[in-house]
């Protein structure tokens, strides 16, 4: 029997990310090879996301593009994975009735039995049965070896969300919020630190409450104990919001020197009104205090932050709140995003969806020229610093460039040999951009 070749995609945040990458480890372990064009694909498998219209449009095109397809190859398999699968699978077998396999945001680790089973029986599989619970989570037995970058990895430590903040379709596309054991997330930390990783991020949607119920300690004694790995020089974590965020864990942030400088505190808005009708549970004077307690316990802090725009009932006023909250933040970067209606949530059934597109429009590019203007400035204050730069490789965006991250998770843009990828390096600062800094190699570890 010849090699099945699979195309696989993932769009939304990191965590789906790492879902495909879970998929694809299992796809490798069974013999599928991995093709970089859905044009040479005997598999399609799309991992979705619902947080916005936007992504789920995406979606719905490419698999328009799939079915095409399927219709000069009718053994061509194709899969909906993740929030969409979650969200919506009654809509995909309607309008994409091609579509082999549907698999929602916890079943998606049967995709390989499931293809299997279907190329002998025929037929649909359409499973979001599965929620993750204490017993059952998604992440057991990594293939830790597949992973896209060598020296980088993501581990998920918990999934789903317990909050109801009314925009969000999270809690319904994952479910309650579940930590997985703090064993499991140390040894499949060990594990990749031992298959080179250097750098892990830990990620869950609400990780300020890791372990909330395990009695096992929570987050900040899960990156204490990491820090222990050999081998490991670098943690980080997302999302911290500002609820469940106390002076005390900054603090054993601040002094765990492998835990790097970086946050991402999402505010969503800068007027109380709005915040309320969100239902964040915090005030803009908390926001700040949560940010001012990071800049005095962690030294040499990037905050980054998401902001809603045109949520129900924004005023231009609030808007303002919003524009000024960033003017104060000193983030060194902010996501924004236009209020999407999504259908089950707090916000669609109790709030018209009242901010016209343009003026959305207009406040997007209002917080993005405020933004700018201090990542640009805080990005210049750093020309003629040296920082230690862990390499990635031959930069994305500047082929004849090296790229890297700092401490503060800022991109590095440096000349230099593609072979460094994986090590050290000290650069020296000598321009930026608003997104990026440029430097000079000092020194680089063997
Ligand atoms: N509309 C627009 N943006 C949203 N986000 C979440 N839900 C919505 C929505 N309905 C944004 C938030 C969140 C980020 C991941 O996506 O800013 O922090
Ligand atoms: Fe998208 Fe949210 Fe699902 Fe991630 S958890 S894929 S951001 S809807």
């Amino acid at each position: 029997m010849s090699t099945r070749k699979v195309y696989t995609i993932s769009y939304g945040c990191q965590m789906n990310t790492l879902d495909a990458e879970l998929v694809r480890g299992d796809l490798a372990r069974n013999g599928y090879e991995h093709v970089s064009e859905m044009s040479g694909a005997d598999v399609i498998l799309v991992n979705t996301c619902s947080v916005r219209d936007h992504a789920e449009t995406k979606v719905w095109s490419l698999l328009g593009r799939a079915g095409q397809m399927k219709k000069e190859r009718p053994d061509l398999q194709i899969g909906v994975l993740g929030c969409m699968a979650q969200r919506v699978k009654d809509d995909i077998v309607k309008r994409a009735p091609y579509v082999d396999l549907v698999l929602g945001t916890a079943n998606f680790r049967s995709a390989v039995q499931d293809l299997e089973d279907l190329r002998r029986s025929g037929g649909r599989v359409v499973r979001t049965d599965r929620r993750p619970s204490a017993d059952f989570l998604p992440d057991a037995g990594r293939q830790v070896t597949a992973r896209p970058e060598r020296h980088r990895a993501w581990v998920t430590v918990m999934r789903g969300c317990d909050h109801a903040c009314a925009y969000c379709i999270v809690p319904f596309t994952r479910g309650r919020e579940v930590s997985r054991p703090l064993a499991d997330v140390l040894d499949e930390t060990r594990r990749l630190a031992d298959d080179g990783v250097r750098e892990v991020t830990f990620l869950g949607q609400n990780i300020n409450t890791y372990g909330k119920n395990s009695g096992e300690g929570g987050l900040c004694t899960l990156l204490e104990e990491a820090a222990t790995i050999q081998g490991l020089d670098r943690i980080r974590f997302l999302t911290s919001n500002p609820f469940d965020m106390t002076e005390d864990m900054m603090r054993r942030f601040g002094a765990v020197e492998r835990v790097m400088p970086w946050l991402h505190i999402p505010a969503q808005s800068g007027s109380d009104a709005v915040l309320k009708r969100m239902k964040r549970t915090y005030t803009v004077a908390q926001y700040e205090e949560v940010v001012g307690w990071a800049r005095t316990h962690i030294p040499g802090v990037e905050i980054t932050s998401d902001f809603i725009v045109g949520f129900p009932g924004e005023t231009d006023e609030d808007f303002e709140g919003t524009r000024r909250l960033v003017e104060r933040s000193e983030l060194v970067q902010a996501y924004v995003f236009k209020y999407s209606l999504r259908p089950q949530t707090q916000a669609a059934r109790r709030l018209p969806d009242d901010v016209r597109e343009s003026v959305k429009q207009a406040r997007n590019v209002a917080i993005h020229a405020t933004q700018d203007v201090i990542s640009e400035r805080r990005n210049r204050a750093v020309i003629g610093d040296t920082f230690q730069v862990l390499v990635d490789g031959v930069s994305r965006t500047r082929k004849e460039m090296l790229a890297g991250r700092e401490p503060g998770n800022r991109i590095v843009h440096f000349p230099g040999d593609a072979s460094m990828a994986g090590r050290m390096a000290e650069i020296r600062i000598t321009a930026c951009g608003k997104h990026s800094l440029v430097g000079e190699l000092e020194s680089v570890e063997d």
